[in-house]
């Protein structure tokens, strides 16, 4: 039941089986660090009564953004900021995960028009520069970074890390036979394109405490032809558990097959189900031991207890209804309310509105939320879209400002 304790691999115990899925949050400052807006906002979600925390995509290096904005986990932190940003968040009895991540490709070209990836090939969209295929070296170092990053979400206070292996960054790609075009120990056979996410699962685990929780996030399936997918999925699920990983969370698609957050609507004839990844991961969790967690879709209580009921996961993870109201967690395990909120199927369907809209809309309440306290749901979805859209460009004007004025010969300005 979704109320009951889930005492980890690894010994921590986390109070029930709500978990704030990451959410991309853009308050950081234009030096990557945490601002008071990302303080406020995650104080705000440690006291509404889920069990799990975790960050929003937290990059591992400065050149590697999912876009500005992001806080970066690295030598430059500013450490107290870092540490007070982890006790805020769980100030109210939440446990804490710092997402690690490397955009690889899907870095904006305006942070980085030469990222590294795991091969040269482009993005299929605009806005993405030309990825470079990194060196062996280049892994090695991708790998050090995330455990380096790690180390000093350890040493911040939060309770672990979760490593970003879905939705089409750095690690992602490298698993997807589509992207992954080497011909080196790094490419072709899975347990070569799965080398990169297990060098960095191996190198965090043996560097942090046993008590420091490490989880993954991995796609059931990219939703791509030739892609990853969900058997390959399930073969890496095992091999993670092999190295000692606290639990996995599944997730899918990439920016171009962008399948993590979907949303029904009402003017559909059909309204999307729930737990739209369920199904998939229910496989997955057939082989593992240790707990999974499937996030995307869930809203009402019976589906998420059936859930947990019928062992197709052990934790719900969940993304928008934090944004409408940051209490559901406490409600609906108090029965209070029968389902977490879902103002997404409010919108009309994404194929009728602008790419990325209804995510925007989202993004840019998140920003509002930790900044004014309050998200503005009336707000209509093509202003929220744009205003974002202005927002993110204005960061991004920032951190190259800041790049600049920092002087560094490594930080090249624009
Ligand atoms: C505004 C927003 C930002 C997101 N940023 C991230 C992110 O940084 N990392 C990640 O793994 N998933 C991210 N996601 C995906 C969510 O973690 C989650 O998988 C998705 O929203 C589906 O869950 P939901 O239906 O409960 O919202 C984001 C989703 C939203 C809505």
């Amino acid at each position: 039941m979704i109320e009951q304790p889930l005492e980890l691999p690894n010994g921590v115990v986390l109070k029930n089986r709500i978990v704030k899925s990451a959410m991309s949050e853009a308050l950081a400052d234009a030096r990557n660090n945490p601002t008071a807006a990302l303080m406020e906002l995650f104080e705000r979600w440690g006291a509404g009564g889920a069990g799990l925390l975790i960050t929003g995509n937290t990059p591992i290096d400065p050149w590697h953004l999912e876009h500005a904005g992001n806080f970066v986990l690295d030598a430059q932190s500013d450490m107290g900021r870092v540490s007070e940003l982890a006790a805020r968040a769980k100030s109210g009895g939440a446990k804490v995960l710092a997402q690690l991540a490397h955009a690889g490709r899907q870095t904006p070209e305006a942070i980085n028009p030469q990222p590294l990836s795991i091969s040269d090939l482009r993005l299929n969209l605009s806005g993405y520069g030309a990825p470079v295929a990194a060196t062996d070296a280049q892994l090695e170092d991708v790998a050090e970074k995330f455990t380096r990053s790690a180390e000093l979400a350890q040493e911040a206070g939060f309770d672990g890390v979760e490593v970003h292996a879905a939705h089409g960054y750095l690690l992602s790609s490298a698993l997807s036979p589509r992207i992954n075009i080497r011909k080196d120990r790094w490419g072709g056979a899975l347990e070569n394109r799965a080398r990169l996410l297990l060098s960095v699962v191996r190198a965090v685990r043996a560097r942090v405490a046993p008590g420091f929780i490490l989880a993954v996030k991995l796609n059931s399936s990219d939703f791509e032809k030739g892609g990853f997918d969900h058997q390959e999925s399930a073969l890496v699920a095992k091999m993670l558990e092999a190295e000692g990983v606290d639990f996995i969370e599944i997730s899918g698609g990439t920016f171009e097959a962008p399948t993590a957050y979907q949303h029904s609507s009402k003017k559909q004839s059909t309204i999307a189900r729930e737990g739209y990844f369920l199904d998939y991961a229910a496989a997955i969790k057939s082989a593992l031991t240790i707990p999974l967690m499937v996030t995307g879709g869930f809203r009402s209580g019976a589906v998420m207890k059936a859930a947990i009921a019928e062992a197709k996961t052990d934790l719900i993870g969940m993304g928008r209804p934090f944004i409408v109201d940051p209490d559901f967690p406490a409600k609906l395990l108090s029965g209070e309310i029968a389902a977490a909120p879902s103002v997404e199927r409010e919108f009309p369907p994404a194929d009728d509105l602008p790419r990325g809209a209804v995510l925007n809309w989202f993004c840019h309440q998140l920003a509002l939320q930790g900044s004014t306290g309050a998200a503005a749901l009336s707000l209509p979805l093509i202003e929220g879209h744009a205003r974002y859209l202005a927002s993110i460009e204005s960061a991004t004007e920032r951190l190259l400002e800041a790049r600049c004025q920092g002087g560094g010969q490594e930080l090249r300005c624009h």
